[in-house]
C-alpha cells in the first residue's frame, strides 16, 4: 500500500518528507517522491526503487523558510514501477500525491484527453490534479476547485494536492484510506497515511474519517464533511513506533488479517463492473486457443490455485490441473502449447515457481501470474500479471495475500466463462453481487475474534490436528492447516472430509483435535456425516458452521450466506484467527516462526 506525507511551515520540509517515508516503508513500495512548495516555486524529485535513490537526488536540495512539503511512497497498482508512474504527479502549475485507487479514472481520463490534455503517465492518481487545473482555468476559486474535483472521484483515495495558485495552503481529502492530519505545540502543521511518520514531529492528530476533505493555510485548518465545515478535534498521538507500523494490533499477521476487508476490495476495485469482470491488464491477451489451464505454485498459493480449480471448471468449463512447483519441475511433464499456464505466487521471487514458469515459457505455452509484488521475477516473465493488491505482506504466515488471491482467481474464472459464454448473463451477475459481497464477510467483528483468543487455550496440546472439508472447503482444510502448523509448531493436517474413512480415521481418539468446515451451501450432510463418523470415536470436534451441530465439542456459528464463497471467506478469517491465537498463547514469533522466510528463493 502507498504512503502520503504532508507538511507545512517554517522548518526544513526535505528531512520531515524523506524521514516519514522511510517509516512507510514497511508498507511496501516500488518508487518514490517528493515536491517541495516555496516563494511560489514547486519543485520536485522522483526516484524508482529504494528511497535511498530519493535521497541521492535530493543531497544538494533544502527548504528552509515557509513552505509546502508532500512525499509519496508508491505501491504499483496502475501502470508499471517507473520514475514517471512515481508520484507526485503535476499538470501546469499543481503537484499531487494520492494513495488508494480512482475506480472510475478511465472515465474521466478519456473526458480530459478529449478536451487535449496530454498524459504522462498510466497511473489513476494524474487525472486528479488536471481535473483540479481544468477547474481553476474555468474560473473557480482554488477551494472550490478542490471540492469539485474530489466530488467527480469514485474509489479509494487519500490525496494531498498542492498549487502555485495558492503558495500558502496544502488541500487534502480523505475516503476509504488512512490519511491523518497533526500538529505540534509550535503549530506546525503534518499529514500522513499513518502514525509513525508524525512521532517525534507531531504531539496531536486528527484521524480523518470517508468523506472528509479540506486545506491548510499557514497554519489554520479548515475541515468538511460533505460540505459543512466542522470543528477539528484532535487526539494525542501514541509515540511508539512499532506499534504505531502495527497501527496498534499486537502482530503484523494480526493486522494484516483485519486488512483483509480493505485489500480484497482495493483488489476488485475497477475490475468487477456492474455487469462484467475487467482486467486491464489482459486487453491484448488471447484465450481463443486455449483449451486447458495448467497451475504451479507452493504453499498457501497452491492452496489458492486448488480453490480455483473448482471454480475453473464449474463456470469456465476448462480443465485444470494444479501442480506443487517443486514437484512440477521434475516430473518431466506433457506441456500442450494449447494449455494456459497460471501462476500464483505473493513474492514473486520463488524458486520453484519461478523454474516452473520458465519451464512453461520454454515450452511455447502462453502464461499468466497473479502476483503480489509488481517488478518481481515472476512478473517479469510472466507474458502477463494480475497484480493482487494486498500491499506489503509482513507476516510470514500468508493471509491477506491469500484472500486476494482467490478473490482474483474467482474474478479470473468469471472473465473467462464470460468470454466462452460458459455461463449465463444472469448466473454471472449473480457471482458479481455475491463477489462485491465479499468485503463484509471478510469483517472482523471483536466478539468471534474474542470468542476464538478463548476458545485457543483448549487446543494447545494433542496429538494433532485434522482439518476437514469438501469441495472448495478442502483446500481451505489444507491451508488452516498448514496456517496453523507454521506459527503453532502443531502437527495439524488438511483432509477431505470424505477421505476419514481411508485411514485417518485410525487416529481417531480425544486427543485428536478435529476443525470441521461445515458450510451450509455445499455437501453439509456428507460433510455432517464425516464429522459423526470421528466424533463417534471420541474425536474433538471444533465445528465451524451456520448451522447447529450437538455433536460438536466446540462451536464457532457463522452467518447463513447463499454463496458458498462468502462460507469459505467467513470460515477462512476464523481458521486464520484460531492459528494466530493458538500461537500467541504458546508463546511463538507469530511473525517470524522458526525456520521460515517470507519468500523462498532457493530450492
Ligand atoms: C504461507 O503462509 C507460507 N509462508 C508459504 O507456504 C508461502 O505461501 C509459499 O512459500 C509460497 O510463497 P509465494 O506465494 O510468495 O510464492
Amino acid at each position: 500500500m502507498c504512503g502520503i506525507v504532508g507538511y507545512i511551515g517554517e522548518s526544513e520540509k526535505k528531512s520531515f518528507l524523506l524521514a516519514g517515508l522511510k517509516e512507510l516503508e514497511y508498507r511496501g513500495y516500488d518508487s518514490a517522491g517528493i515536491a517541495v512548495m516555496q516563494n511560489g516555486d514547486i519543485q520536485s524529485f522522483k526516484a524508482t526503487g529504494k528511497l535511498a535513490n530519493l535521497v541521492l537526488k535530493t543531497q544538494n536540495f533544502e527548504s528552509k523558510e515557509f513552505g509546502i512539503g508532500i512525499g509519496h511512497t508508491r505501491w504499483a497498482t496502475h501502470g508499471k514501477p517507473t520514475e514517471t508512474n512515481a508520484h507526485p504527479h503535476w499538470g501546469k502549475y499543481s503537484f499531487v500525491v494520492h494513495n488508494g485507487i480512482i475506480e472510475n479514472y478511465r472515465e474521466l481520463k478519456e473526458e480530459l484527453q478529449a478536451d487535449g490534455l496530454v498524459f504522462l503517465s498510466q497511473t489513476d492518481t494524474e487525472v486528479i490534479v488536471h481535473l483540479f487545473e481544468r477547474f481553476v482555468t474555468q474560473g473557480l476559486e482554488v477551494r472550490e476547485a478542490f471540492v469539485q474535483t474530489i466530488a467527480r472521484l469514485q474509489g479509494a483515495y487519500a490525496i494531498l494536492l498542492i498549487t502555485k495558485k495558492a503558495p500558502d495552503m496544502i488541500f487534502f481529502s480523505k475516503n476509504a484510506v488512512p490519511l491523518i492530519v497533526a500538529q505540534n505545540t509550535q503549530g506546525e502543521k503534518f499529514l500522513a497515511s499513518a502514525d509513525s511518520p508524525l512521532i517525534g514531529y507531531a504531539h496531536e492528530v486528527i484521524y480523518l474519517e470517508d468523506g472528509q476533505y479540506g486545506w491548510i493555510q499557514n497554519n489554520t485548518l479548515d475541515l468538511f464533511e460533505r460540505g459543512k465545515k466542522i470543528v477539528p478535534t484532535y487526539k494525542a498521538l501514541a509515540q511508539d513506533k512499532l506499534s504505531a507500523q502495527k497501527e496498534g494490533y499486537r502482530y503484523f499477521m494480526e493486522k494484516e488479517i483485519y486488512e483483509q476487508t480493505r485489500v480484497v476490495s482495493d483488489t476488485m476495485m475497477g475490475r468487477v463492473r456492474d455487469n462484467s469482470i475487467e482486467f486491464e491488464e489482459l486487453q491484448s491477451f488471447d484465450f481463443s486457443n486455449i483449451h486447458a489451464i495448467k497451475i504451479c505454485a507452493c504453499g498457501t498459493s497452491y492452496h489458492a490455485a486448488l480453490v480455483s480449480s473448482y471454480l475453473f471448471e464449474r463456470f469456465a468449463k476448462t480443465t485444470v490441473q494444479v501442480e506443487i512447483a517443486s514437484e512440477f519441475r521434475y516430473k518431466e511433464p506433457l506441456l500442450d502449447p494449447k494449455t494456459l499456464f497460471i501462476v500464483i505466487s505473493q513474492s514473486g521471487e520463488t524458486a520453484d515457481t519461478l523454474e516452473a514458469l520458465k519451464m512453461a515459457k520454454n515450452a511455447g505455452l502462453k502464461t499468466l501470474a497473479i502476483c503480489n509484488v509488481d517488478n518481481s521475477s515472476i512478473v517479469r516473465l510472466a507474458d502477463a500479471t494480475i497484480l493482487t493488491r494486498a500491499g506489503i505482506e509482513k507476516g510470514v504466515a500468508s493471509t491477506k495475500a491469500f484472500a486476494t488471491q482467490i478473490i482474483t482467481l474467482w474474478m479470473l474464472t468469471l472473465f473467462i466463462a464470460g468470454m466462452k459464454k460458459t455461463i449465463t448473463q444472469g448466473k454471472l451477475e449473480d457471482e458479481l453481487q455475491a463477489l462485491v459481497k465479499i468485503p463484509l464477510c471478510l469483517h472482523v467483528n471483536d466478539f468471534l475474534h474474542e470468542k476464538i483468543r478463548r476458545l485457543s487455550k483448549r487446543y494447545l496440546h494433542g496429538h494433532g490436528f485434522f482439518f476437514i472439508g469438501r469441495d472448495i472447503f478442502y483446500p481451505l482444510a489444507l491451508e488452516g492447516a498448514l496456517k496453523l502448523k507454521e506459527i503453532s509448531y502443531l502437527h495439524a493436517e488438511g483432509y477431505p472430509a470424505g477421505e476419514m474413512k481411508h485411514g485417518p480415521i485410525a487416529l481417531a481418539d480425544s486427543e485428536l483435535f478435529t476443525i470441521a468446515l461445515m458450510p451450509q451451501t455445499i455437501l453439509y450432510e456428507k460433510t455432517k456425516s464425516n464429522v459423526e463418523e470421528l466424533s463417534a470415536r471420541d474425536a474433538t470436534i471444533l465445528a465451524i458452521s451456520p448451522v447447529e451441530f450437538a455433536l460438536a465439542d466446540d462451536f464457532i456459528k457463522t452467518s447463513q450466506q447463499t454463496h458458498p464463497m462468502s462460507e469459505f471467506f467467513e470460515m477462512m478469517i476464523i481458521t486464520q484467527l484460531l492459528a494466530l491465537e493458538i500461537s500467541v498463547r504458546l508463546g511463538n514469533d507469530v511473525d517470524m516462526p522458526r525456520n521460515l522466510a517470507k519468500s523462498v528463493t532457493v530450492e
